[in-house]
């Protein structure tokens, strides 16, 4: 199969390594990211989040199917223009991936079709109905409707304490967007569950745990997410009926989506809330997380190709991955995230790291005359996978320090201590 992959982080180059096992693949890309770059029949420079520069780098060429990546890719309409020139898509439509890019879609299609999982939200255009709203709520995470690369949020207690502070927050969304979104605070352990989607059925990946904190023990800004670890089917904090419960409200949010006229075909991914009353849904994406799809992706049995080829076509078939660990930690910038370091040269000995069992994923970095470059945000995933939790956490420790140049990044994911600490959470949080 011919197969072409817009975007080019290391959720894209997980993504196509395992493509291209069995494909050729091409990508467009807006730098060339020297990881995926190996791996490509041929690439594309554009501006991949304005659909016509993509159509445009193409022109000419034949496909038998294409997938659409990043989330501001789906909101940009790609998937529609790749669509509009004949090709088969596995990527969701600007109007179905809208379930991540308006936030207040979301919560008003949950609540709309009862769909479990729903939590008390309310859109604000003044201060005062802010205020009244927090005051009502007690504690609650305000958001901007849009994407924010996972740094959007405020959280009371995490992010602020004062209701003045928050309410400084919502004076700033509301001056810029005129309207922000409030939700009650739910509290538990997160997780990420991710499905295959042809529009109709679905097809589950394993849970993923993300950490979204900067720093050691979870503590400083928020981050599109600093390293994941799973540990099979399920992970060590949920229960069956936990994962079942997940999966319950993935089908129900794809009925919904398919009912109002907007299918989603493509991967939807639920960051679902465990708490002490079940399963709470954060938010929903249009597209596989990062750094949870690397993960999965090498979990992964059987053919990725055939999998999007079979949402493309709308007759999905199952997935089915292996029970190993994993656990991938992120290499960033310093400073990342508030102010990263960019357009330093930084190095990584693939080789070395392979030869110790981790992999390699090039993320935001860029080749210049042979040399890589820090592209500005996190800029190198690393994998390790093995038997236990034990072993796939230090093969990713033990690969990250292949990794050269001002980078650093969270030694405690996937180690003994921070599991046991989301388990004893999780289990004050149901006594
Ligand atoms: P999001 O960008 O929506 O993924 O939110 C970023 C982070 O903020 C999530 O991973 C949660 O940790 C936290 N968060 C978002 N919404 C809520 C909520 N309603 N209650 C508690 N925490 C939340
Ligand atoms: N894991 C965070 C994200 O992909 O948004």
């Amino acid at each position: 199969m011919k197969i072409l992959i817009i975007g080019s982080g290391a959720r894209e180059h997980a993504i196509i390594k395992r493509l291209a096992q069995d494909s050729q693949v091409y990508c467009v890309m807006p730098k060339k990211n020297p990881g995926i770059v190996k791996l490509c029949k041929k690439i594309f420079l554009a501006d991949i989040e304005n659909p016509l520069a993509v159509t445009d780098a193409i022109k000419g060429e034949t496909f038998d199917l294409a997938f659409a990546s990043p989330d501001a890719v789906l909101a940009a309409g790609v998937s529609d223009a790749l669509i509009h020139e004949g090709i088969k898509v596995a990527s969701p439509t600007k109007a179905a991936a809208r379930i991540e890019w308006d936030k207040s879609h979301m919560r008003k299609l949950t609540e709309k079709y009862s769909i479990k999982g729903r939590i008390k939200f309310r859109l604000v255009k003044t201060e005062k109905e802010a205020r009244e709203t927090i005051e009502e709520f007690g504690e609650v995470a305000i958001k901007p409707l849009g994407l924010t690369g996972g740094k959007g949020v405020k959280v009371s207690g995490d992010h602020f304490q004062r209701i003045e502070e928050g309410m400084e927050y919502v004076h700033s969304l509301l001056q810029k967007d005129k309207i922000a979104l409030i939700e009650e605070k739910v509290e538990g352990e997160e997780f990420s569950l991710m499905c295959f989607s042809d529009g109709k059925t679905i097809a589950p990946m394993p849970p993923v745990q993300d950490h979204k904190r900067a720093f050691l023990a979870d503590t400083g800004p928020n981050t599109g997410g600093m390293g994941s670890y799973s540990t099979g089917a399920i992970l060590p904090f949920l229960e069956q009926s936990d994962i079942d419960e997940a999966h319950e409200i993935l089908q129900r949010t794809i009925d919904a989506m398919a009912n109002e006229g907007t299918p989603f075909k493509g991967v939807l991914y639920g960051q679902f809330m465990a708490t002490k009353k079940g399963i709470r849904i954060i938010e929903f994406n249009a597209r596989f997380a990062d750094p949870e799809s690397m993960n999965v992706l090498a979990l992964l049995e059987g053919s990725l190709s055939q999998i999007l080829m079979s949402i493309a076509e709308g007759k999905l078939i199952k997935a089915k991955f292996s029970n190993d660990a994993t656990v991938v930690k992120y290499l960033v910038p310093n400073g990342y995230p508030d102010k990263p370091l960019k357009d330093q040269e930084v190095k990584i000995d693939e080789a070395a790291a392979k030869k110790q069992g981790a992999e390699i994923y090039f993320a935001s970095v860029y080749e210049k005359d042979n040399k890589t470059y820090l592209g500005g945000s996190r800029t190198f995933g690393i994998l390790g996978r093995g038997k236990t939790l034990d072993e796939a956490e230090r093969i990713a420790e033990e690969g990250c320090g292949f990794g050269k140049g001002p980078i650093w990044h969270r030694k405690d994911i996937g180690t003994k201590k921070l599991v046991q600490k989301r388990i004893d959470h999780m289990r004050r949080i149901r006594s």
